[in-house]
């Protein structure tokens, strides 16, 4: 396959923004399928911070990472991600490689529990200045579930005033899907400021 499924795409670009040793947060933990990647991606060295409000996710997630030997790497935090600043110390200093948001409900688990507009502005706000320059975020956003919309649009709302000078972002999205395509949001922050 040429195009790359949203996810597979999301996986590229934070990726090519780890280095061997780095940190990287998985701002939504879910059942850890991004955790395990950005683990392999920073290698043994390297630190991964995760986050997620519920116990039943962490369990999923500690479960995958065990299963490939990567619990040593990842520091999972029983919190939401608008806590993101004060887990990393506060500092601001912009070390992150990557930090990745998969937003919505935990597949398999309660779909009343979702991320929030609110506190995933704040997260993602927090997120900026944490990343190092040349660091990417990246944000995927689906709006078939309550909620869902109007937390894309704030998503894409602070995506699209982040300044150019110090930032690069950009949205992809299957233009011909006919229910609820997610999107993706990455926003690289520049080398040069
Ligand atoms: C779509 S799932 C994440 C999928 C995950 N990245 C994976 O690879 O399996 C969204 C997750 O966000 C979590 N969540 C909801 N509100 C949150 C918050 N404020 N901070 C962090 N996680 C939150 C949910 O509990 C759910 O597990």
């Amino acid at each position: 396959m040429v195009i790359s499924s949203i996810l597979d795409y999301a996986h590229t670009l934070a990726g090519r923004a780890i280095d061997e040793g780095g940190l990287a947060v998985d701002a939504t933990v879910g059942n850890g399928h991004d955790t395990a990647f950005l683990a392999r991606a920073v290698g043994p060295s390297g630190t991964v911070v995760g986050f997620d409000v519920q116990e039943a996710a962490l369990t999923a997630a500690r479960q995958r990472l065990e299963a490939e030997g990567l619990e040593g790497t990842v520091r999972l935090v029983h919190a939401g991600h608008q806590t993101l600043a004060h887990e990393l110390g506060g500092t601001e200093r912009g070390e992150v490689d990557a930090i990745m948001f998969n937003l919505g409900y935990l597949p398999g688990g309660d779909h009343t529990v979702t991320t929030r507009p609110e506190t995933t502005r704040q997260a993602l706000e927090a997120g900026a200045k944490e990343l190092r320059h040349g660091g990417v975020l990246t944000v995927v956003v689906y709006t078939g579930h309550d909620g869902g919309e109007a937390e894309a649009q704030a998503v894409e709302a602070w995506v699209s005033a982040l300044p150019q000078n110090r930032f690069r972002a950009l949205s992809y999205q299957f233009s011909n899907w006919s229910n609820d395509p997610p999107r993706l949001f990455a926003v690289e922050k520049r080398g040069d400021t």
